[in-house]
């Protein structure tokens, strides 16, 4: 059974849990998390033995056991949580992306972000030629609303963004709920939302096979073990409409035009700055994320996140088939 057949007609639409808040979520403090002195300990241990390449996973008993908490806190709560206090300051880059790649796997089971299998994904400007159609993660214009990896059968359950150098003017990240929006679609156009239940096509951005379709085909909401569930990103189905050369239906162009309205509606924005060290873990069914365009201090010194994508489900592949 393919995830829409399980919820097709506006009867059957379900109400999302807590992570669809309608309005800024609750002050910073409320979803920022301080790993513990016993966890630091683990992983600065964990930093200074470095292990060879296929080494077994290392146990980390106190930070598993936190972790796995955190991601209770995440599932039923707000969606998210701003994590500081993993010792990786001053830390050589490779260090910074075991340690952080690590902690996070602790969460869940990292998968891949791109066909060659990379699992710790550089978020920076990159200066691609112009003109190119390039991945705006490399590069510095802002990123409208919208979760990662929607073009993928599975997409990532939870991404982590752990930062490792903020740019000195924007780079501001954006936060939204797109639980709510499905909630507001369904108390008020039931009709559209069912559309959205229904497979749009998505880009797949080159991440394929040469010979495979440039486009996939998956419905916008589905449910997951969590619950009400969703992929969104309005320029990619565009694009991936455009690739199939199937126009948009009325309904499907109602539906998005409506559901961007709801996303972008300011009082449910809520907006913060990552600050170096710091890791935001969001729910990527359930929120959206964008950020400010940025301009780097210099070529040398430049903003740098380091993405993670985590999902238990489906297969550790990209595509998770
Ligand atoms: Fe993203």
């Amino acid at each position: 059974m393919s995830t829409f057949e399980t919820l097709d007609a506006p009867a059957s639409l379900a109400a999302a849990g807590p992570s669809a808040w309608h309005r800024e979520p609750a002050p910073i403090a409320s979803w920022r998390f301080e790993l513990p002195p016993d966890c630091r300990v683990e992983l600065e241990a964990f930093a200074a033995e470095p292990t060879a390449d296929g080494a077994p996973a290392p146990r980390l008993p106190a930070t598993r056991a936190w972790m796995r908490a955190l991601r209770e806190r995440v599932d039923g709560g707000l969606g998210l949580a701003l994590v500081e206090g993993v010792p990786l300051a001053g830390r050589a880059e490779p260090e910074q992306r075991r340690l952080a790649a690590t902690v996070l796997g602790q969460f869940g089971r990292l998968v891949p972000q791109k066909l060659d299998g990379t699992r710790v994904y550089d978020v920076r400007d990159e200066r691609p030629p112009p003109g190119l159609r390039v991945r705006r993660s490399t590069t510095n214009v802002s990123q409208e609303l919208h979760t990662d990896g929607g073009w993928l059968h599975h997409t990532p359950a939870y991404i982590a963004l752990t930062c490792l150098k903020q740019a000195p003017s924007g780079g501001i990240s954006r936060l939204s709920s797109l639980a709510a929006a499905h909630d507001t679609m369904r108390e008020t156009c039931p009709d559209l939302l069912a559309r959205l239940y229904r497979p749009l096509c998505w880009d797949r951005q080159s991440e394929h096979e040469p010979e495979a379709a440039r486009f996939s085909r998956e419905p916008l909401f589905f449910h997951d073990t969590v619950g009400v569930a969703g992929r969104y990103y309005d320029d990619y189905v565009r694009e991936g409409q455009r690739l199939a050369r199937e126009p948009l239906d009325a309904m499907a162009e109602d539906a998005l035009e409506t559901l961007r309205e709801l996303v972008e509606a300011e009082r449910g924005v809520a907006t913060l700055r990552l600050e170096e060290g710091q890791m935001l873990v969001l729910d990527n069914r359930r929120l959206l994320h964008a950020r400010t365009g940025f301009e780097d201090a210099s070529v040398t010194v430049r903003r740098h996140l380091l993405r993670i994508w985590i999902r238990d489900d489906g297969a550790a592949t990209l595509e998770g088939r």
